[in-house]
Formats: structure tokens, C-alpha cells, sequence
């Protein structure tokens, strides 16, 4: 049986140029290198520009994909951003990212918050599939240093802004899970968990707003969900830990990657770790993660990855797809 699978052709990432080392906070509040790192397990964050904002980044990440897969701008037919950072209230960051990049068709934003990358691969899975597009720019990315509040160390020492891209485009598959592209995806939400993580504004409240989250309730949530999904995922193609080749999870806590691959029976030589130099990039995380584990020569063609993440909502899902 011939189906349409969504197959990776580019993948590419952009990260600011300013690095925010974890000494400086050290003179902004109560905190220290040793404590982040021992908590969480970041080292340092890129820090936007003044003046940069989310879709500058998103477009560059796109740039670098679209030249990995040979591709024009005019062979994209959509684009799908993931963001809770977007440039303006309306129009879609990802409309100022098709004028940037000049993509025809359609773009349009997701907003998951720290599970918005697997949203909209999921997301951009089901437009190919469906047949509505044939090549879709799928993009994470953020300026969480917008939103922090420079105040509170509980939560300003997470974060940091970044952008990735994946370039998916059909191609016939067998319908087995030997195929190439997408093969599961598994999606959840919980809005009764409104309060561990949100941002205390918004539109209709007239202010921005910073993020406010309950650290340790989130954690609790987030390694029993990311170990679920996943294993929810793998389980729609007949897999489990064993078939995955690389575990690519959301990047908030280098406590939680490692107690969710354990769950999962997977070694950590099998994990793409980038927190330590990313910080928290919400949506951005995972697409940076590809970006920086195929530059690395970690992420080959044929390898079978899993893809999780966590977020505000409580949102939380996972893709597994072919290489
Ligand atoms: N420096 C020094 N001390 C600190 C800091 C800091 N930056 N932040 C908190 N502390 C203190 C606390 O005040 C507390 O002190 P107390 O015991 O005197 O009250 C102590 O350190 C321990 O704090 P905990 O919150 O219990 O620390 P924990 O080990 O749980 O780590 C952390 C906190 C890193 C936030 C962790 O809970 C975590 O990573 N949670 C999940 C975050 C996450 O995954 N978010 C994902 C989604 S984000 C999104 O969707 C936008």
C-alpha cells in the first residue's frame, strides 16, 4: 500500500550572537553558576538583540534548512511557526517570515509554548499526508528573554531565545515503519494545569506580561508525561526504547532528559543534549537540537528519533520519525 510520508529534507538553526554566561546573573539576583548547573544543567543562553525579534530569527533558521535541502523560497508551498513570542499581536510571525524568506502558499502560527515544535510537526505531518501541501518549512523559535522577569531567579536563569527549521516535503512511502519521514505522532493537553506555568498578561489584559511557573509541580508533571507520550508515540508503529536511535527532547532540565530517557529504557549515549548551551528555547529547543545533533554527525539517515516535549497548558506530545 503506497501512503504519502512527510520526509525530512533540511534542517538549519540560528542563535543569537550574544552569549549570556551564567556568571551574569550572578550580580543580577540571588543565585550562582553552581546551583544552575547542578539544577538544570545549563551553562549559558543566547540573549536577542535589541530590535531582534522572533521572526528575524525564524526566517535565518528557515534560510539555513531551505539551503541544506537545495530548495528555493518559491518551492515552499507553507510554513508553520511555532511560537508563543511572535513579533506583533497580529499579523502571524509566521506571515512576516514568508515575506522575509518570499515562500508563496500559506503560513500560519502555532502556540503550544514549550510543546509547540511537536505541535506543528504534527501539524505540518497532517497538511502533506492530507496532500493540501507537498513542502512545508516547519519552524521553532522565541525571544523568552522578552517575557523573563529579571527579578524572580526561580525562573529568569531558564531561559533563552534561538530558532530551528525543518524542511518536510512528500514522498511515497510503504505504509511500513521502515519508511522514511514521519510515522506517529501523539498529542496532549490539560488546561486545569493553567497555573504551574503561564505568562501573567497577555492581549486582552492590556500588559505583556513575564512567566511565572511552578518549577518543581512542572517537573513532577514532565517526566511522567514525556516518558507517556513517547512511549504512546512508539507504540503506534510498533515500537519501543530499543527501535530509537536518538531520543530529541525538549530542553528545560538536563534532570528531566535524563529521568524521562530512563523511563524509557534508554542510555544517554543515545540523547541529544544541547541545554547546557541553550537555556530553555521553548518551541526553538528541539529544532536546535536536530539542527546542532546532525551538525555534530550524531543524527544520520535511516535513524529512528523521538521527539518530546512539555510546556504551558500543560501541552505535551511526541513524534517519531524517520531520519
Ligand atoms: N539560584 C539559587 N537558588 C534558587 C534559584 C536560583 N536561580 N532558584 C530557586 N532557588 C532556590 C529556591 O528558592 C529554593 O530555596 P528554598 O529551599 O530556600 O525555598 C531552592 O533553590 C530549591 O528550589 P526548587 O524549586 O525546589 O528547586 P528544584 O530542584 O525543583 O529546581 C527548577 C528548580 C530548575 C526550576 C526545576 O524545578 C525545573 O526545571 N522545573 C521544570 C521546568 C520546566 O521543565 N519547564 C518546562 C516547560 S517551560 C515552558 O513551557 C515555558
Amino acid at each position: 500500500m503506497t501512503v504519502t510520508r512527510a520526509v525530512v529534507r533540511g534542517v538549519g538553526h540560528y542563535l543569537p550572537e550574544r552569549v549570556v554566561e551564567n556568571e551574569e546573573f550572578v550580580s543580577i539576583v540571588d543565585t550562582s553558576d553552581e546551583w544552575i548547573r547542578t539544577r538544570s544543567g545549563i551553562e549559558r543562553r543566547h540573549f536577542a538583540a535589541e530590535g531582534e525579534t522572533t521572526s528575524d530569527m525564524a526566517a535565518k533558521a528557515g534560510r539555513a534548512a531551505l539551503d541544506m535541502a537545495g530548495m528555493d523560497a518559491s518551492d515552499v508551498d507553507a510554513i508553520v511557526l511555532a511560537t508563543s513570542t511572535a513579533d506583533l499581536t497580529f499579523p502571524s510571525a509566521a506571515t512576516m517570515v514568508q515575506a522575509k524568506l518570499g515562500t508563496g502558499g500559506f503560513a500560519f502560527d502555532i502556540q503550544a509554548v514549550c510543546a509547540g515544535f511537536v505541535f506543528a510537526l504534527s501539524n505540518a505531518n497532517a497538511l502533506i499526508v492530507s496532500g493540501q501541501a507537498k513542502r512545508v518549512l516547519v519552524i521553532g523559535a522565541e525571544t523568552f528573554s522578552r517575557i523573563l522577569d529579571m527579578t524572580d531567579r526561580t525562573t529568569c536563569v531558564l531561559f533563552g531565545d534561538g530558532a530551528g527549521a525543518l524542511l518536510l516535503e512528500a514522498e511515497d512511502g510503504t505504509g511500513e515503519r521502515t519508511d522514511r519521514g514521519v510515522l506517529a505522532t501523539d498529542l496532549n493537553s490539560d488546561g486545569r494545569f493553567r497555573d504551574i506555568l503561564y505568562v501573567d498578561g497577555g492581549i486582552s489584559t492590556q500588559t505583556t506580561g513575564h512567566l511565572r511557573m511552578q518549577g518543581k509541580e512542572v517537573f513532577r508533571h514532565a517526566v511522567e508525561k514525556l516518558a507517556a507520550t513517547a512511549h504512546k508515540s512508539l507504540e503506534k508503529v510498533g515500537m519501543t526504547g530499543d527501535d530509537v536511535d536518538w531520543i530529541v527532547p525538549h530542553q528545560a532540565n538536563l534532570r528531566i532528559i535524563k529521568g524521562t530517557a530512563s523511563r524509557m529504557s534508554v542510555p544517554m549515549e543515545r540523547v541529544i543534549v544541547t541545554v547546557q548551551d541553550h537555556g530553555n528555547t521553548s518551541a526553538a529547543s528541539i529544532p536546535l537540537a536536530l539542527s546542532v545533533g546532525h551538525a555534530r554527525g550524531q543524527i544520520q539517515k535511516g535513524q529512528v528519533l523521538v521527539m518530546e516535549a512539555i510546556g504551558g497548558g500543560l501541552a505535551w506530545g511526541s513524534v517519531v520519525l524517520r531520519w
